[in-house]
């Protein structure tokens, strides 16, 4: 068994924190308790309770910075060994979802070289003649995502994806709750910190401006005029994927451990030379979770915990993480 150093403990924050997190919350700290164990501590006061009511989606965001965690430690020749998951609060802010202790040797982990490059891209794809290999390198190396390539499909899902968020959207407290994580301008003050800012969006300043306005205070007249939804439209983005990926896993799995899958399906995607973007609006909303579960066929078995929209982005990526200071992160 190994303990941490606190210069350790920073160095491995620093990397687990590039993990992904609904819209870019960051609610995972991190806490060394007695016998050199590691605690991963949820921040209760970090949530997006309208987007997701159940807290599912916090608890994969922390799934997937554990796995980041794991990754860090890898690529130091250090494994998670001695895991525990009971629940426990800490003070009224802080409470400890797990904990467990570092061992050494272990074999090298490929997807821990990924974690640096890996990004959400919000752009356009590029078709590519070349995908082929690689979309079928990831159907071997991840059982738990399903493709769908065919270019008719990929068309009427981009739009189910857009049914599914508008109908997100014209939630009154959906929109103020998008809004307050969204970064518009640089002068946020949490721009470079978290939530999700303007490059992020892939967004120039014209179309963040026109974004203020129209899940702002124009939402509603332009809604009557019918033209709100082709303004917020991410159709012919998502139809330009090179394919669909469904990620599934086993009705009842500890969230905790679909979001260390989560997060290495990802890594997986990059490895596989693709960019990726997560559309949870279709899996959240039961109709189109629905029409996906038929058209992956999906068994009963599986839960579609999320759907990714995957392709080549016009330029290689030169991936930017906006994350919160590994002091606030170490509690
Ligand atoms: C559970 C979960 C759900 C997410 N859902 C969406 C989504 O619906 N749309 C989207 O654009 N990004 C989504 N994301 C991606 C996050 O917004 C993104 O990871 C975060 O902003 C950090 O940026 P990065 O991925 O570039 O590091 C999701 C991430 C997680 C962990």
């Amino acid at each position: 068994m190994s303990e941490l150093s606190p210069d350790l403990l920073r160095e491995l924050v620093a990397e687990a924190r590039l993990a992904p997190s609904v819209h870019n919350i960051q609610p995972t700290r991190w806490r060394l308790v007695d016998g050199g164990r590691l605690a991963l501590v949820d921040d209760t006061t970090v949530r997006a309770p309208v987007a997701d009511p159940a807290g599912h989606d916090v608890l994969v965001s922390h799934g997937a910075a554990l796995e980041g965690m794991s990754l860090a430690l890898n690529r130091r020749g250090f494994a998670i060994t001695g895991m525990t998951t009971i629940e426990q609060p800490l003070s009224p802010q802080f409470a400890a979802l797990c904990s467990f202790a570092i061992r050494q040797g272990v074999a090298p982990d490929p997807l821990a070289d990924h974690v640096a490059h890996r990004m959400s891209w919000r752009g356009r794809f590029v078709a590519s003649p070349d995908d082929v290999a690689p979309l079928a390198q990831l159907a071997v190396a991840r059982d738990d995502l399903i493709y769908i390539g065919h270019r008719q499909a990929i068309a009427e899902i981009a739009g189910w994806a857009d049914q599914a968020e508008f109908s997100f959207v014209r939630g009154d407290a959906y929109r103020a709750e998008l809004l307050a994580w969204m970064r518009l301008s640089p002068e946020h003050p949490h721009y470079l910190l978290d939530g999700l800012n303007r490059d992020a969006l892939a967004m120039n300043a014209v179309e963040a401006t026109a974004a203020r306005y129209v899940l702002g205070g124009l939402f509603k007249p332009l809604d009557r005029l019918g033209i709100a939804a082709s303004l917020l439209s991410d159709g012919a983005k998502t139809a330009s994927a090179s394919a669909i990926v469904l990620f599934c896993r086993p009705v009842g799995e500890d969230p905790l451990t679909t979001g260390r899958h989560f997060y290495r399906c990802w890594l997986e995607i990059d490895r596989a030379g693709f960019a990726a973007c997560p559309i949870s609006a279709l899996a959240d909303h039961p109709d189109f979770n629905d029409r996906l579960r038929q058209l992956g066929r999906i068994g009963g078995d599986l839960r579609l915990v999320n759907v990714f929209r995957i392709g080549r982005p016009p330029k290689p990526l030169k991936p930017r993480h906006f994350r919160l200071p590994v002091d606030r992160l170490v509690v």
